[in-house]
């Protein structure tokens, strides 16, 4: 990655951006992070994170930024250790994905995605990712919760996740959270068969 000194040019980078990853943590260091990137955290905290998530071993950081500035991200990182599918070797879960609000609408997310899935690492793992009501903007993007879990199932299935059920109780916990799935291309017969037992455990109380 360029050092940030050098793409700042007279002709502010207002309507434009680049995507890039996964992005080192000392890069990540020399950026800023868009102060209204809080979707999940306040903004500086957000950037400790990014920080530390492109410091684990399986952990990659993809970003949107105008010049130095941070506007977009999308996380990846070996599942919560909580989450049943830490138990898999093959799993990547996608941790999440925010754009900032003046920066949204423009085909960002979609953008960012399909450059994180061309990494050919990508093949090689399931991609998992737990979408929980909770962490939705529903304010910001003026959506209902159940018009949010639409354009979200449409984002991620962009890049060929595709939503699977579960008696994960974090996810039957609300029937708008969702699952969402990708196996790799590399990834065996076998792990796809433990990952598929997975889904099911048998914990789901039916009252
Ligand atoms: C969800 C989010 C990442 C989308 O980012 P974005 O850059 O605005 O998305 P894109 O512009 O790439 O749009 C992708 C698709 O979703 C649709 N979309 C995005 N926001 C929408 C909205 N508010 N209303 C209706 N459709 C919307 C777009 O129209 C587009 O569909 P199209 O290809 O048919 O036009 C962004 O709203 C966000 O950061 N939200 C807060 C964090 C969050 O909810 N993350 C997801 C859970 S981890």
């Amino acid at each position: 990655m360029l050092a940030c000194y050098e793409l700042e040019s007279p002709t502010k980078l207002t309507n434009e951006y680049l995507l890039e990853g996964p992005v080192v943590s000392k890069s990540l260091e020399n950026l800023k992070i868009n102060q209204h990137l809080t979707n999940f955290r306040p903004a500086e905290e957000q950037k400790k994170a990014l920080i530390e998530i492109s410091k684990m071993p399986k952990g990659m950081i993809y970003i949107a930024r105008s010049g130095c500035e941070i506007v977009g991200y999308v996380t990846f990182h070996h599942p919560e250790e909580y989450f049943r599918w830490s138990k898999h070797p093959k799993v990547l879960e996608l941790g999440g994905i925010e754009i900032s609000p003046e920066w949204r609408k423009k085909g960002i997310a979609e953008a960012l995605l399909k450059e994180a899935f061309r990494n050919p690492l990508i093949e090689e793992f399931i991609v998992v990712t737990l979408e929980f009501y909770w962490h939705w903007d529903l304010k910001g993007n003026g959506l209902e919760i159940f018009e949010y879990q639409k354009v979200l199932e449409k984002l991620f299935g962009v890049v060929s996740l595709k939503r699977r059920a579960t008696d994960d109780p974090d996810i039957t916990e609300h029937p708008a959270n969702v699952l969402m799935v990708r196996y790799g291309n590399n990834v065996s017969t076998k792990e796809i068969l433990l990952f598929e037992d997975m889904l099911f455990e048998g914990r789901t109380e039916f009252h």
